[in-house]
């Protein structure tokens, strides 16, 4: 085997997919002088380097689950005026992580809590922050099952391993005590360590309402917003986009 042969299997080997897809082309600009071979192995091995880097990256974003992929600057904010953008995009930043601050998306159907909380969550899983998106439902579902299964603080670590946790659609339905006290379990010990993102539809006088228990929802609230950015936000639903335009033009 001559030795561009086994280069190239070294490379096969050695799992550098991009250094072995780039070889020809490089070995072409060495031999007729349009490349110094120092620069042509530096550039094929930063060409190495992004690619695991993507590949990470999308790894992050795999693993956190999200309902859809939709990044910050896909956001329509001229739709809602009411946003305060700048704020949005503080957000974006990930500062709030440093602190391990929490987000709050408070508003009617269709103004984009899903959709914002989704893209601040694929920036942090880019900067290759461990996040998980669920909704509350399905979080409360899984922690009474491993709670009836006695695997109810392995199921609470899962949860905590997170840095970034979000928890879309609370409030959409009211809840037995003993889901209350999960939830309330999961966000005592996340406090201060981590941060969470919450989507909901009800203001926070009614979560009482929601958790039926008074005083735990004050507790509650209590470490929710003691380190918090609460994002109201009041506008029409995207998701009527089309039906107002409709509306609009037969008046
Ligand atoms: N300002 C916007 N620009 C672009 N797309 C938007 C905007 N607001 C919402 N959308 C899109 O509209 C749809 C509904 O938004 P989203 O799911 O975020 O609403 P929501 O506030 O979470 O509503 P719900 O309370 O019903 O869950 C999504 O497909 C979302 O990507
Ligand atoms: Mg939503």
């Amino acid at each position: 085997m001559n030795t561009y042969n086994s280069l190239a299997n070294n490379l096969e080997s050695l799992e550098l997919h991009r250094f072995r897809e780039n070889i020809d082309k490089y070995l072409d600009m060495i031999a007729d002088g349009s490349k110094t071979a120092l620069d042509a192995i530096y550039e094929l091995t930063e060409m190495e380097i992004g690619f695991r880097k993507e590949q990470t990256i999308k790894g992050c974003v795999k693993v956190a689950n999200f309902p859809f992929l939709k990044e910050i600057n896909e956001f329509d904010f001229s739709f809602q005026p009411s946003l305060d953008k700048a704020k949005i995009m503080d957000l974006m930043t990930l500062r709030f992580l440093e602190n391990n601050e929490n987000i709050i998306f408070c508003g009617t159907p269709g103004v984009g809590k899903t959709n914002l909380a989704v893209s601040i969550g694929i920036e942090a899983a880019k900067h290759r922050y461990c996040v998980y998106f669920i909704t509350f439902q399905d979080l409360i579902s899984q922690l009474k099952k491993a709670a009836s299964e006695n695997r109810l603080d392995t199921r609470i670590k899962f949860f905590c391993r997170y840095k970034v946790l979000i928890i879309d659609e609370l409030g959409y339905q009211k809840m037995d005590v003993d889901s209350a006290n999960l939830f309330f379990n999961l966000i005592a010990k996340r406090y201060e360590k981590s941060s969470t993102i919450i989507t909901t539809n009800s203001p926070f006088s009614k979560w009482a309402d929601i958790f039926q228990e008074p005083v735990l929802t004050n507790a509650l609230l209590d470490r929710l917003l003691h380190h918090c950015s609460v994002i109201n936000i009041n506008g029409p639903s995207y998701r009527l986009k089309d039906q107002m335009q409709f509306m609009t033009e037969d008046n």
